[in-house]
């Protein structure tokens, strides 16, 4: 069985590692890995293929930064020949990502079987351009790999036939649970959090939140006042950092550290030893549920329920005196506590390679019929 692999931008690739690892070790399967390029600095890609142990792509479409259309068709065009001429059984995308969505249509197009790892999550906000992404590959992919019940739920309401749909858990807690004893020997995350006896970690990236400076500013102002009860560490990803400097003030400085995007083990490093983690990404909601580390998320919504309903977090929306609220209610020691939820234990990939092979050994494989 020849799988091809598509990534691009960082959340893609903590999910693609396992997945990869596990198909390595299965005899009969060759693997292809293309990576679009969507995600391109030294610190939002390259570190974790170092640490998560990848192989180099074999092809890297450096499609760069853009408008979504300029971008997603940008990866189209450029990834269409690269299937063509690998010719795999399947291709294999990951989580919401423009990446994701573009090889998808490719694939679908041209009836090269796709199967979905990360499918079925809903915020039910199409705002969100990542909304629009899962929308559109779960109705393409053939095979769904969901994390959750929640997962499956959605997409049998959606029209998706349940032969399609296969619960294997959660791809991200597979990463982590493989990295975690190696972040004792994070010294990015030590040198972060020097001088802190606790901190609070921080990641902002969603452009509802750090695109315009009227949304940015009453969330610094928040986060600023924070920190004068709990040091705040805040790695910035690119698209904050455009809008971001001059809203610190300078006497804040000490305690709300600003640095450079984490490699994934120094990230998680840090996540582990943090008192509390306020963030509007998703992965973190879900790392944090894992870890047990109290979860303050600045959106309305998440495509993530089970980390409400059964683990740390809590969706406080724009609202910045809830914000400060949760963080007083964490700080005396009255944080939400949680379970990890069923199947986020460290095999999700076994079980993704076993359905592959499942899939590509029944004769009756779903084909692209609809
Ligand atoms: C993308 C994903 C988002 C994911 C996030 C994780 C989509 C629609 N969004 O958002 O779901 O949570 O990745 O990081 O696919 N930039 C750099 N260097 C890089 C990458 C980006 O400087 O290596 C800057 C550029 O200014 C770029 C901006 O960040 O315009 C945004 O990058 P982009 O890939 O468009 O989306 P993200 O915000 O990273």
């Amino acid at each position: 069985m020849h799988v091809l692999h598509v990534v691009g931008a960082r959340p893609n690739f903590m999910k693609a590692a396992p997945v990869m690892h596990a198909l390595a070790k299965r005899e009969g399967v060759r693997q292809t890995l293309v990576h679009t390029g969507q995600h391109y600095n030294a610190n939002m890609s390259d570190v974790f293929f170092q640490q998560l142990d990848m192989p180099q792509p074999d092809f890297n479409l450096g499609v760069g930064s853009g408008s979504h259309a300029q971008q997603t068709a940008e990866i189209m065009s450029l990834f269409e020949p690269v299937v063509v001429q690998s010719q795999p059984d399947i291709v294999l995308v990951y989580g919401d990502v423009n990446s994701t969505v573009a090889a998808t249509l490719v694939c679908a197009k041209l009836s090269f079987p796709i199967a979905h790892v990360e499918a079925g999550l809903r915020s039910f906000d199409r705002r969100m351009p990542e909304e629009v992404n899962r929308l559109v590959t779960d109705q393409l992919a053939d095979l769904l790999f969901t994390p959750s019940a929640d997962g499956d739920e959605n997409l049998v309401k959606e029209g998706i036939p349940a032969h399609k749909i296969r619960r294997v858990g959660n791809i991200m807690i597979d990463s982590l649970v493989r990295l975690l004893p190696d972040t004792d020997e994070s010294k990015a995350a030590k040198a972060c959090a020097d001088g802190f006896e606790s901190y609070g970690l921080v990641t902002l990236h969603r452009p509802s939140n750090v695109d315009d400076t009227d949304s940015l500013k009453p969330i610094i102002k928040a986060l600023s006042n924070i920190s004068r009860s709990i040091p705040l560490v805040f790695p910035v990803h690119p698209r904050t950092r455009q809008h971001l400097t001059d809203l610190i003030s300078e006497d804040r400085q000490d305690s709300f550290r600003l640095v450079d995007p984490m490699g994934y083990i120094d990230f998680l490093a840090l996540q582990k030893s943090a008192t509390l983690v306020i963030t509007d990404s998703g992965g973190i909601q879900e790392e944090s549920t894992y870890l047990g580390i109290p979860c303050l998320t600045v959106r309305e919504n998440t495509e993530r329920p089970v980390t409400v309903t059964m683990g740390t977090n809590v969706l406080v929306g724009q609202d910045m005196a809830r914000l400060q609220d949760e963080v007083a209610r964490i700080l005396a020691g009255n944080g939400k506590t949680g379970q990890i939820p069923d199947l986020w234990d460290g095999r999700t990939a076994e079980r993704i390679a076993d359905e592959l092979q499942n899939w590509r050994s029944r004769s009756d494989s779903p084909s692209h019929d609809n």
